[in-house]
């Protein structure tokens, strides 16, 4: 039986335990030009000293307009892949796998970090910009001066071509897993969801004109990224939302299977995001594990599911997995309460055995 010391392997790549650090934006890139900085290097690298499996970076922007906040991560150019290839190998180097969120924010891009005095949108004289989205229908922030541009199909394809020329520089800067951001109401779940999808074309309407932007990223992130590598996609799978038409679990379960022919060896499963009029039944522990199961238990193909939200015991991450619910514990805020949430989890399981401690620190779990 599995547990939560348990290694994962997918494809060639072996996840040395199920806890896995969830992407969590810092907000920190120096000059708002995307690049990574001593901050990132040592924060992911505390997760990884830490006994982290995954150790996944922020959502980390595959066009410069694509990110949430200017001060997030981007890899919109080599010379941003570069920046980010000590922080893999430090991760690397200490035995956990380096994981990197590819993501587009769509029209949620642009809004202002979130410890300062501004909330919403960046405006445009202090450097913020027009979002694109599938359809001209602007997130309802308050005080919004920009106008959402609808994407056409030329804008489109060229969006897939940033996902994949980031994908490319994702791999050469030394990345093990490519995970593709289509959740939290971002551009790829925007287009999934009715509820800002109002596309009249090959992109909207129907369920396979909805996931066809999906679909695409995804095939073509799997023709960058190495055969003997595996690739995520996060998905939300439900927008909280019954008033009106929006997206399901049931296709949440289709979408699964349709990516994992596609070559995706990983759903990371997630909900919410697409509009403020969100319905969040909990936010406890491990309230979104009921969705991961749906995923884990209706898919015809044997795709790995995670499980992300409300995890903050040992106990819990391990049950999950020995319970066989989900493949991977996925951590957010517990691992910025506890960079060593893994080492320490170890000594409450009585796993003392399976702890990848560094030397450096032995002494201090002897
Ligand atoms: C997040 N979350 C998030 N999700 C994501 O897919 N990409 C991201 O860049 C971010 N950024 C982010 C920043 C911060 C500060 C927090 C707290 C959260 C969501 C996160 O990955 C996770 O899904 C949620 O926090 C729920 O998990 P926990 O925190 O309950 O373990």
């Amino acid at each position: 039986m599995a547990d939560s010391f348990s290694p994962l392997e997918l494809r060639d790549t072996t996840i040395r335990n199920r806890f896995a650090m969830s992407p969590m934006c810092q907000y920190s890139c120096e000059d708002r030009d995307g690049l990574a900085t001593d901050w990132h290097r040592v924060h992911l690298g505390s997760r990884a000293v830490g006994g982290a499996g995954v150790v996944m970076t922020e959502a980390t922007a595959v066009e410069e307009r694509g990110r949430i906040s200017p001060e997030d991560l981007g890899i919109w150019s080599d010379e941003h892949g570069e920046a980010l290839a000590p922080v893999a190998e430090f991760i690397s180097d200490q035995g956990a796998t380096p994981a990197i969120q590819l993501a587009h924010a769509g029209r949620k891009a642009g809004t202002a970090r979130i410890w300062g005095d501004d909330s919403g949108p960046v405006p445009l004289d202090e450097g913020g910009w027009d979002p694109v989205a599938p359809s001209a229908d602007p997130y309802p922030y308050e005080d919004d001066e920009r106008d959402t541009r609808k994407l056409s199909t030329a804008d489109i394809e060229d969006v897939v071509e940033a996902f994949r020329d980031a994908a490319r520089r994702a791999n050469e800067a030394g990345f093990e897993v490519a995970e593709i951001h289509a959740a939290h109401g971002y551009l790829i779940h925007q287009f999934l969801s009715p509820v800002s999808n109002h596309r009249d074309d090959e992109y909207g309407g129907s369920f396979e004109n909805r996931t066809r932007l999906a679909r695409e990223v995804t095939s073509a992130v799997r023709e960058e990224w190495p055969d003997d590598k595996p690739v995520f996609v996060r998905i939300s799978a439900t927008d909280w939302i019954d008033d009106r038409d929006s997206w399901t679990v049931e296709e949440s379960v289709q979408l699964a299977d349709d990516l994992h022919a596609l070559g995706a060896d990983l759903i990371d499963v997630s909900t919410a995001g697409i509009h403020p009029d969100q319905d969040i039944q909990s936010g406890g522990p491990n309230y979104q594990l009921q969705f991961a199961e749906r995923i884990n238990a209706d898919t015809e193909r044997d795709v790995a599911v995670g499980t992300v939200g409300g995890i903050q015991s040992a106990e819990q991450a391990d049950a999950i997995v020995r319970n066989d619910r989900a493949d991977l514990a996925i951590v957010g805020r517990e691992f910025l309460r506890d960079p060593y949430f893994p080492l320490h989890a170890a000594r409450e399981l009585g796993r003392e055995d399976a702890a990848d401690v560094p030397p450096q620190y032995r002494r201090g779990f002897q």
